[in-house]
């Protein structure tokens, strides 16, 4: 062991032992993939992600009070990993309490874990916190300073809290920030709530904090470990009136959740080096053994220069994402997740030329899995299939790769000239560079050829200090699948989901009209249901004819006639106001990221169109719709059944 300090494995165990003896139920990790009914996100990307039901009072069969390290991926900045923190696989340490003990408990115990003696022992010195200051319309978390503020004394500490000038001086340790800070909520709408971010000082040698809180953390000497939410709201879209005028459709309220929750989050890669002195995540037994592996087949060592370091840590992060995401049950694939997996391995691979090293993942796997196979067996037992699931995809991109990468070189120099690496160009002639873009055509012939992710495209484009025409590659991108679709039926709903040939079912034009209205009612309704029945709402079925629509959704009750009422009420505004039905491409990850509906797992390509009505309701679907609502007439609802267990079905007509 090359480790003398606290190893990862000691630090989920102590975290997991700390809050058994506060009489949590220990769960396993969830999946990386959400399960049904939380399909708005591509993968879990954080401990409470998979728990949402619970905040709402569903019962969770461990009780009350739960804690995990839930594996997490983020893949907002895959292409950022490589400098010294972005990761794409992490893991979150948590503990929850579902309408049980709250804020008093939760920062108590969090002070507990890691200053005791037997836990983290940390230096209290070294803390710092911030609060919720009030915005919004939600006060300023008194409550949280005063407990902050008894924990520190009771060991003697007499500290203060930083004014609105967020300076720090003296005793001050405990800063209170606004909403963007200290505000926490997965998504748009959810339950969500004022948190407490707990900070620990990496520098005190440098003496006194004293100056701007916000300049300690963006020069790292000040690091966030653990994030304690008090979650007690959930936001809405907001209704104005019992009549339902939605004036703005971007307004949002907060209603007070039935019961109060914590949600807590620590980041296990953060805590392990702050616990070790050491700078970054990869200085860790999380990442080294890993990096011996790479070492041991390449014979380049980690340190040698700034650009092996970084092909090592982007090797490392995406095999170590990959290999998780396989074992819960994702292939490589053009589509939704398999194409986030496609474009990890395919990174990989490109950096492994900078190491002149060809990928021999079996060796790199197995350190990952031997890190790993004590808290996450599955990886172990399923180390077959992982190993063979990117050894496959690896041999595929490696046949191309090569000539791609000669190719794009080529291209380059043929219609720039002298394309002299980045780095070695002064500012003028990167201002100038800026301004070239590589076209559409040749990134798609890139993209098309020799399976280059566009987002790979780019960032080759970028190391030669060039741009990408994107507009230009995505009217390629329509073009192709234009003509790939020639011949090919009419499809209604799109993207395999609904698929339903209208030539040959319906000669009628008048009846695909009627479907296409019916279809726009569909996203209208679904966002409805989710205002007003909340967002645990989600699609689970669509059948469309030319009388009526039928929906199935996630729901576990019964709608009351009030709430059937304000759903049509609420439809038939947004009919009255003549709202224009649009929509725009994207990847699927953008879309997702834009908040856009999306409820069916694997079968999204890589690219969608997001159907939005006004600013009503945004949708991942392929069409077709109406132009806009005015075609539409009135909404009904004729029926509302159950449909399976926890599932509801409404069928309802346009008048
Ligand atoms: N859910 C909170 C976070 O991810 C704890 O920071």
């Amino acid at each position: 062991m090359r480790f003398n300090g606290m190893t990862s494995q000691e630090l989920r165990i102590k975290f997991l032992k700390f809050f058994e003896s506060k009489g949590h139920t220990i769960i396993p990790s969830a999946s990386l993939v959400p399960r049904e009914e939380n399909q708005s996100v591509l993968f879990t990307t954080a401990g409470m992600h998979p728990l949402v039901p619970y905040f709402f009072g569903k019962n969770h069969l461990g009780g009350k009070r739960i804690a995990n390290s839930q594996k997490c991926i983020r893949t907002a900045d895959i292409d950022d990993v490589g400098d010294n923190r972005h990761l794409t696989f992490f893991e979150m340490m948590g503990n929850w309490s579902f309408g049980d003990y709250f804020k008093k408990e939760a920062i108590e115990w969090s002070f507990e874990f890691l200053t005791g003696k037997e836990w983290l022992n940390m230096d209290p010195k070294r803390i710092y916190v911030t609060v919720f200051r009030g915005e919004d319309g939600i006060p300023c978390d008194d409550e949280a300073i005063e407990i902050w503020k008894n924990v520190f004394s009771k060991i003697g500490m007499n500290i203060r809290v930083a004014g609105k000038d967020e300076i720090m001086k003296n005793d001050i340790r405990i800063i209170p920030l606004g909403v963007d800070d200290n505000f926490w909520i997965a998504g748009e709408t959810g339950p969500c709530g004022p948190d407490t971010e707990i900070f620990y000082d990496t520098r005190p040698e440098e003496g006194i904090l004293e100056g701007n809180f916000s300049d300690f953390v963006k020069n790292f000497r000040l690091i966030e470990i653990w994030n304690n939410v008090f979650m007690e709201y959930e936001k809405k879209l907001k209704i104005k009136n019992a009549k339902l005028k939605i004036e703005e459709a971007k307004e949002y309220e907060y209603i007070k959740l039935k019961q109060r929750n914590v949600d807590t989050g620590m980041g296990l890669e953060r805590t392990v080096a702050v616990l070790n002195g050491k700078e970054t995540v990869f200085e860790t037994d999380i990442f080294e053994p890993i990096f011996d592996a790479i070492s041991k087949v390449c014979g380049k060592k980690y340190n040698e220069n700034p650009e092996i370091k970084k092909a090592f840590r982007i090797i490392a992060d995406h095999i170590k994402a990959s290999a998780f995401i396989i074992c819960d049950g994702v292939m490589p694939s053009n589509i939704g997740r398999g194409y986030v997996l496609r474009r990890l391995i395919r990174r990989a691979v490109r950096y492994s030329r900078t190491l002149e090293l060809e990928l021999n993942f079996k060796l790199i796997i197995d350190a990952i899995i031997d890190i790993y196979k004590v808290q996450y067996p599955e990886l172990d037992l399923k180390s077959p299939e992982i190993i063979k699931a990117i050894r496959q995809e690896v041999d595929k991109f490696n046949k191309t790769l090569e000539r791609g990468l000669k190719e794009f070189e080529r291209t380059v120099s043929a219609v720039f000239g002298d394309t002299t690496m980045r780095e070695e160009k002064d500012a003028r002639e990167m201002a100038y560079d800026a301004l070239k873009k590589i076209s559409g055509k040749i990134a798609f012939d890139l993209y098309q050829t020799y399976g280059f992710p566009i987002e790979m495209i780019k960032e080759l484009a970028r190391e030669y200090g060039l741009a990408v025409d994107e507009i230009e590659f995505n009217i390629e991108l329509e073009k192709h699948q234009e003509v790939s679709r020639k011949g090919a039926e009419v499809k209604f709903g799109g993207h395999g989901m609904e698929v339903e040939s209208l030539k040959s079912k319906v000669e009628n034009f008048e009846e695909i009209e009627k479907k296409k209205k019916l279809h726009t009612a569909t996203h209208l309704l679904h966002q409805a249901l989710r205002i007003i029945l909340g967002v645990t709402v989600g699609q689970m079925g669509s059948d469309i004819n030319s009388e009526r629509l039928r929906f199935d959704f996630t729901f576990d009750r019964k709608m009351t006639p009030e709430e059937i009422k304000l759903v049509e009420e609420l439809i038939n505004e947004q009919i009255r106001k003549n709202l224009n039905v649009k929509y725009e491409e994207m990847l699927f990850e953008k879309a997702v990221h834009l908040g856009a509906l999306a409820f069916f797992k694997e079968k999204y390509p890589d690219r969608v169109k997001v159907y939005s009505v006004g600013g009503f309701s945004k949708e991942v679907c392929g069409g077709p719709h109406v132009e806009n609502t005015s075609e539409m007439g009135e909404f009904k609802i004729q029926k509302e059944e159950s449909s399976s267990a926890g599932v509801r079905r409404i069928k309802a007509i346009l008048r």
